[in-house]
C-alpha cells in the first residue's frame, strides 16, 4: 500500500551509509510501489554537490549496490528525478536557508530527517533544524548507533536530541530489528500456541545467541578500535535479540507495549561487574589466519599503531533474574573474522525426564529450536524419531527445517527498507526507546569497568576459527556446548 507523500532529508547524504544502504533501500520501496507523488529525497552534507551531481552519485550507488537484475533504467530515472541536494554545514548557518526553501514546498508532507553522520554532531544538527524552523507537526528524526560509548555519553547524546525533539518524533534505528527473521521471532512466539507454554525455566535448559562475522575491520579501524565487540554488537543488536527472545507477551504490537516488555528484560539482567566478570566473559582478538579462502592479517597488523587491547570477540554468560528465566543461562558470542557469517538463536529444551528405551536405541538428544537470522533465514526444530526400517528401535535426531528462501519465492528485503518506511508511517515498534538504550548501557557499563579493573586480557584466536578456546570452556564448564551445526 502506498504511503502518503514524504520528504526524506538524509544528512550525510553523500556518505557511506547512504550509498550502501539508504539509497538502495528507498529505491526498492519505490519499485514496490510504496511511494505516492510527490515524494522527495534530499541529500545534505558538507560536500559541494549540485542536484545533478547528487543524482549521478545515486545512480552510481545503485549500480554498485543493487543485486543483479534489480537495476531498471526506467525506475532509476524516476528515482533520480525525486533526488535533490543541499550543501549544509552542521556547525554554521551555511546552506540552511536553502534547505528550508526546498522543504517549504512540501509543508504538509511527512518530513523525516535521517542523521547518517557521526553522533558527535547529532546535537548540532538537531539545534540547526530547530533554529531554522524546519520542524513541522509531521516531522521525525532518525538516528543510528553508536548512541554513546557508555551510559554517561548516551545520556548526553539523548539529551542533545531530546532538547529539540519529543520522544515520539525520535526513531533510533537498530537495523537488526528490521531483519525479517527477527520479526519472525515475534510471530513464532506470539502467533503459535505451541511454544509459549514451554518458553520458561521449567522447559528450557539454556539459550545461545551467536552473531558471527567472517569480515574483519572493513576499513573502520578508527571507530572499531575505540569500540570493540561489546559496544559494537552486544549493547545494541544482541541485547535486542535477547529481549525479543526473553520478553513477556506484550498486550499488543503497540510500540509502547512492546518496548515496555523489552525494557523489563534489560532491567532484569543480572549484573556482571569486577566481582564476576572474569567468570562470565571472555574477550578475544584475532590473529593472522585464513578467511574467505585466503590469508588474512591479524587485528594488530591492521591497526596503525599495532598495539591494542580492544576485543574483536566476546562471549558472555548472561542471566535474567526473573521467574520465567531463573537459572537459564543465555550464552552470547559475537566476533569478527570467525569461521563463517552466521547469526542464530538456539533454544535448547530440557532433556526428557526418564528414558524408556534401551541402550541399543542410542542417545536421546534434547530438542532444539534454531532461529536462523542469516544467511539462509529460517527456523529449524530438532526432534527425535525412530530410524526408519525394520531394524528395531533405533532413535535418530532429525530436524523439521523451514528455510524461508525455499518455502517462499520472494525477495528478502534489507532491514533498512522496512525501517525507513516505518518512520514515514510513524510506527516506532521496531525502534529503540530512550530508556531501552540507557538500560542496555546500564548493564554494559559495569562489564566494561570490570574489564578495566581486573585488566582482563584479550585472548588471541586464529582468524577463520570460532574464537578463543576460553569461549568454549565458558560453556563447557556448565556441561553444555556451542551449537555448531553451522
Ligand atoms: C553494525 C556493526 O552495527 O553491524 C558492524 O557496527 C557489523 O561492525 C554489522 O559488521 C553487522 O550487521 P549485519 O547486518 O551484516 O549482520
Amino acid at each position: 500500500i502506498p504511503v502518503e507523500p514524504f520528504d526524506y532529508v538524509v544528512f550525510g547524504g553523500s556518505g557511506d551509509l547512504a550509498e550502501r544502504k539508504l539509497l538502495p533501500a528507498l529505491y526498492h520501496r519505490q519499485v514496490e510501489g510504496q511511494f505516492s507523488e510527490p515524494t522527495r529525497i534530499i541529500g545534505a552534507s558538507r560536500s559541494a554537490l549540485s542536484h545533478e551531481e547528487y543524482r549521478k552519485f545515486a545512480e552510481a550507488a545503485l549500480k554498485e549496490h543493487l543485486k543483479k537484475g534489480e537495476y531498471d533504467e526506467a525506475e532509476v530515472k524516476k528515482f533520480c528525478a525525486r533526488l535533490f541536494y543541499v550543501p549544509v554545514d552542521a556547525k554554521t548557518d551555511a546552506g540552511w536557508d536553502q534547505l528550508k526553501k526546498i522543504l517549504d514546498e512540501g509543508k504538509e508532507r511527512v518530513r523525516a530527517f535521517y542523521l547518517a553522520v557521526a553522533p558527535g554532531i547529532f546535537g548540532d544538527i538537531s539545534q540547526k533544524i530547530h533554529d531554522h524552523k524546519l520542524i513541522t507537526k509531521q516531522t521525525r528524526i532518525v538516528v543510528e548507533k553508536p548512541i554513546g560509548r557508555d551510559l554517561a555519553s548516551a545520556l548526553q547524546l539523548n539529551d542533545s536530541i531530546g532538547r529539540v525533539f519529543k520522544e515520539e518524533q525520535i526513531f533510533r534505528i537498530d537495523h537488526y530489528l528490521g531483519k525479517e527473521t527477527v520479526q519472525n521471532l515475534m510471530a513464532l512466539r506470539f502467533a503459535n500456541a505451541l511454544y509459549e507454554p514451554l518458553w520458561n525455566a521449567n522447559h528450557i535448559d539454556h539459550v545461545q545467541i551467536t552473531v558471527a562475522e567472517s569480515v574483519g575491520l572493513e576499513g573502520r579501524a578508527g571507530y572499531y578500535d575505540t569500540a570493540g565487540a561489546l559496544r559494537d554488537m552486544v549493547q545494541n543488536h544482541i541485547l535486542q535479540l535477547l529481549c525479543l527472545t526473553a520478553m513477556e507477551i506484550p498486550s499488543s504490537m503497540d510500540s509502547e507495549a512492546v518496548r515496555d516488555e523489552k525494557l523489563k528484560v534489560l532491567r532484569a539482567l543480572k549484573p556482571i561487574d569486577a566481582s564476576n566478570v572474569e567468570q562470565a566473559t571472555v574477550r578475544g582478538q584475532y590473529r593472522a589466519g585464513a578467511s574467505a579462502g585466503g590469508p588474512v592479517k591479524g587485528y594488530l597488523d591492521e591497526l596503525e599503531g599495532g598495539v591494542s587491547n580492544t576485543e574483536t570477540f566476546v562471549a558472555i554468560k548472561a542471566e535474567i533474574g526473573n521467574w520465567r528465566w531463573a537459572g537459564v543461562p543465555f550464552y552470547i558470542r559475537t566476533g569478527k573474522r570467525l569461521a563463517g557469517r552466521v547469526s542464530e538463536i538456539v533454544i535448547t529444551f530440557k532433556p526428557i525426564p526418564h528414558n524408556i528405551f534401551d541402550q541399543a536405541a542410542g542417545r536421546i538428544v534434547a530438542n532444539q529450536l534454531i532461529i536462523r537470522l542469516q544467511p539462509d533465514e529460517g527456523v529449524k526444530q530438532s526432534l527425535m524419531i525412530k530410524d526408519p526400517g525394520p531394524g528395531g528401535m533405533r532413535l535418530r535426531n532429525v530436524s523439521l527445517d523451514m528455510s524461508f528462501a525455499s518455502a517462499f519465492n520472494v525477495r528478502n528485503p534489507d532491514a533498512y527498507e522496512r525501517l525507513l518506511m516505518d518512520v514515514v508511517r510513524s510506527n516506532q515498534t521496531l525502534f529503540m526507546r530512550r530508556d531501552e538504550v540507557e538500560a542496555a548501557w546500564e548493564w554494559v557499563d559495569p562489564m566494561l569497568k570490570g574489564w578495566e579493573a581486573t585488566s582482563q586480557p584479550v585472548q588471541g584466536y586464529t582468524a577463520g576459527t570460532w574464537g578463543p578456546s576460553q569461549a568454549i570452556a565458558l560453556i563447557e564448564r556448565d556441561g553444555r556446548t556451542w551449537h555448531d551445526d553451522i
